[in-house]
């Protein structure tokens, strides 16, 4: 059988292989192959290894010398704010002189600012803005990504974000997958008047729904945003109307969202810096992923979900960048990746198995993508390093050489390749 395309001369090819959710000592599991090659055909990965692969080429096959370099499976973003409107450098200050991230919120800005901003903006804007953000992170290897809505808060803006996300996911070459999030945060024209947000934001899940919009439901669960009975109600409604469900637990009190998340079987609990013990405990014998965001307390200046105590006691943890205009505006992948090494301690190979196989895991993409398989997505990254250490070591540049999606090359010599 022929191939489209082979990536050959590989220094190194690294790939998470175990059956995910990848838990504990697990992540540290990851197959090494030198001197290896990867073959592609109609997208997928045909084969790969390093043993004999000529026999795949024919005329119109394309190769890709990796010069020694190394290869792993493309990087999974599982938690962004992709689309939104504007930024706000004005709380940047703010933050830095000590004002806290609630507070801002509270007085009508965070959140808020932006959805004033969101509501206001085309959708042209809104697609022209994000697209530019997909571009930025697939040249650091990211191929698939989380959007999540909740920059509306009413339906109309709800809908035209998570729009926004399907029409990208037709034109660009990174993956998407859409979360709808009207329980961000509570609209100025509902203050006082939670209840009555909350009683809307059910009905319009039947709106999501009918308009296949969404995969997932996230609440975010804080002090003075949605409590965990809100959390709760909200939730189990998604549940009953077939969505998965998340939430933004723990991030910086603890309420006790994370336990939250396994008893309602969440894909996903995202953030926990401030999580108990005892909700550890509950996390490491469920299938629920602790999806941390290092870039979000390193941002915040905030301390860190304790990734080692978690990794220590058996839980499938997962890394994301958190992509937003408030608390962690980057699109730099690799610098996620850098601080979930400095400041989370997890070793390289954790760090691997935590962007690809279990991000894949808890966006249900895991028969699809999240490991070197022969038949799941051609997508991957040449990184210009000589091993997966040095990817850590060598900190706050792109180490992302060439990107492949879906077997098509995006990404070449750092440059993205347009399709005609
Ligand atoms: O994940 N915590 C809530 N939501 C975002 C921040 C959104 C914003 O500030 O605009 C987060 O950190
Ligand atoms: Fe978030």
């Amino acid at each position: 059988m022929t191939t489209n395309l082979i990536i050959y001369n590989i220094g190194k090819l690294y790939t998470p292989y175990l059956t995910p959710p990848v838990r504990g000592a697990d992540m540290s599991d990851i197959k090494v192959i030198e001197d290896a090659f990867v073959a592609i055909r109609d997208g997928l990965i045909l084969d790969f290894g390093n043993h004999k692969y000529k026999h795949y080429i024919a005329k119109d096959t394309v190769l890709l010398d990796a010069n020694k370099m190394i290869v792993c499976p493309g990087f999974i973003d599982s938690h962004t704010h992709l689309v939104h409107a504007g930024s706000r450098e004005d709380e940047y200050a703010k933050l830095r002189s000590g004002t806290a991230y609630l507070d801002i919120l509270k007085a009508g800005g965070g959140i808020l600012g932006t959805v004033e901003k969101t509501r206001k903006a085309s959708f042209e804007q809104l697609y022209k803005k994000a697209y530019d953000s997909l571009d930025q992170m697939m040249l650091f290897g990211v191929t698939t990504v989380e959007a999540k809505s909740g920059y509306g808060l009413e339906i109309e803006t709800e809908v035209k974000q998570l729009e926004v996300v399907r029409k990208l996911n037709s034109d660009h070459p990174v993956h998407l997958i859409s979360t709808y999030m009207g329980a961000h945060a509570v609209p100025i024209e509902f203050e006082g008047k939670k209840s009555k947000y909350i009683s809307e934001l059910l009905d319009d899940l039947d709106t999501i729904k009918t308009l296949d919009l969404a995969q997932s439901v996230d609440v975010f669960c804080e002090t003075g945003v949605f409590s965990i009975e809100e959390t709760k109600h909200i939730l189990e409604k998604a549940k009953s109307f077939g969505f998965s469900v998340k939430l933004h637990a723990d991030e910086i009190d603890s309420l006790g969202g994370a336990g939250l998340g396994v008893e309602l079987e969440a894909t996903s609990v995202d953030h926990l810096m401030a999580i108990s013990d005892e909700d550890i405990k509950k996390l490491s014998k469920s299938n629920t992923v602790a999806n941390l965001l290092p870039g979000t307390s390193f941002y915040l200046n905030k301390g860190y979900a304790p990734a080692r105590k978690m990794i220590d006691q058996n839980v499938a943890v997962s890394i994301a960048g958190d992509y937003n205009p408030g608390s962690c505006p980057t699109e730099n992948f690799q610098l996620i990746m850098h601080l979930a090494s400095n400041k989370l301690l997890m070793t390289p190979e954790e760090i691997l198995t935590a962007v690809t196989i279990n991000p894949a895991y808890h966006l249900q993409i895991d028969h699809l993508a999240g490991s070197l398989t022969i038949g799941k997505q051609a997508n991957l990254v040449v990184m210009d390093a000589p091993n997966l250490s040095y990817l850590f070591y060598h900190f706050g540049i792109n180490h992302a050489k060439h990107v492949v999606i879906d077997g098509k090359i995006v990404v070449k010599n750092r440059q993205i390749v347009r399709e005609l």
